[in-house]
């Protein structure tokens, strides 16, 4: 099969098939980050720009790293340091660096759907680097990796998700991406932080923590998102940490061999206690050095040569 995909945008947008072939391109991929001299010129001569409108450690670092271990040049540009301060709309911006032919515009936006607007209007492969509460494909592809990497496989297992749901767009893609390639998946959260009739996307929803890990093969926590959020969903960090926070009594309740996740950055003390964060189920880190191989793969997939379906 030929991945003839221009840009990623979502996981709703990726067949089965598609999302298979980046996870084993990335298995392959990430080999070359074990070798004393960590470089292929797989993408030498192409263009990776990063434009990142909110902060980023891991998304953004990942994608840099990933583009120079395939010898592709790549670039940074932040909200902060870029004309965007001085009016320039996000699509002028976009046809400025359009103008240097670049090959791939990595994207990350407080506002759902950025990624794809510049997707229809760029012949630049564009990947989004998460849109506002809407999607964060890559990190959903990676979390799959590194679980698909530790059970050997993704059908069947139970993955509990629980935190600020409502405000997260790590969740929607781990749901619209783990259900497709046949997992089961519990979403658990205060009644404030669950979005309504969210069960119409085939998961299972729960207010009780200590039910949601129960069985889990997987439980994936996710921070409180205080910087999307209008008002106070909760009354304590306290109360929150002891009601849907992980600690190793909670966890207990789970499969014995559960592995425990976090996309970062974490609250420690809030929703996940420092034992478990770096506690013996937890593959926390190995979430991140897979980050590196998954953009990999993602890069050399639209960028390695393959003519795309839609601009043929
Ligand atoms: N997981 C994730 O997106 O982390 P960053 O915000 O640091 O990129």
């Amino acid at each position: 099969m030929e991945f003839r995909r221009k840009d990623i945008l979502d996981m709703a947008s990726l067949s089965g098939d598609e999302i298979r072939m980046i996870l084993d391109t990335a298995v392959g991929m990430k080999e070359i980050s074990t070798r004393p001299i960590k470089k292929v010129p797989t993408l030498r001569g192409k263009t990776v720009v990063m434009f990142f409108y909110e902060p980023s450690t891991r998304t953004r670092t990942s994608f840099d790293v990933a583009a120079k271990r395939l010898s592709a040049d790549s670039l940074s540009i932040s909200k902060s340091t870029s004309s965007i301060v001085k009016g320039e709309t996000l699509l002028d911006t976009a046809k400025n660096l359009e103008a240097m032919k670049p090959d791939v515009l990595v994207i990350r936006h407080s506002s759902a759907g950025a990624p794809h607007l510049l997707a229809r209007r760029m012949k630049a492969s564009v990947i989004n680097a998460g849109d506002g509460m809407h999607a964060h494909p890559t990190q959903a592809l990676l979390d799959m990796m590194t679980i698909r990497e530790k059970k050997g496989h993704l059908e069947g297992l139970r993955l509990a998700i629980i935190g600020d749901i409502a405000h997260s767009r790590v969740a929607r893609s781990n749901v619209v991406g783990f259900t497709k390639m046949g997992g089961h998946v519990v979403l658990c959260g205060p009644p404030t932080m669950i979005p309504a009739g969210i069960e119409s996307l085939g998961v299972e929803v729960t207010h009780d923590a200590d039910r949601a890990v129960e069985g889990a093969d997987v439980v994936m926590m996710l921070r409180i998102q205080k910087e999307r959020q209008q008002s106070h969903l909760f009354s304590s960090e306290r109360e929150y940490a002891r009601e849907y926070g992980m600690n190793a009594e909670r966890l207990s309740r789970a499969s014995a061999d559960v592995l425990i996740m976090h996309p970062g950055p974490m609250n420690r003390g809030v929703e996940i206690a420092p034992d478990v964060a770096d506690g013996p189920f937890s593959i926390i880190l190995d979430q991140v050095t897979n980050g590196v191989a998954v953009r990999m793969a993602i890069l050399y997939l639209v960028a390695g040569g393959v003519r795309h379906a839609d601009t043929d």
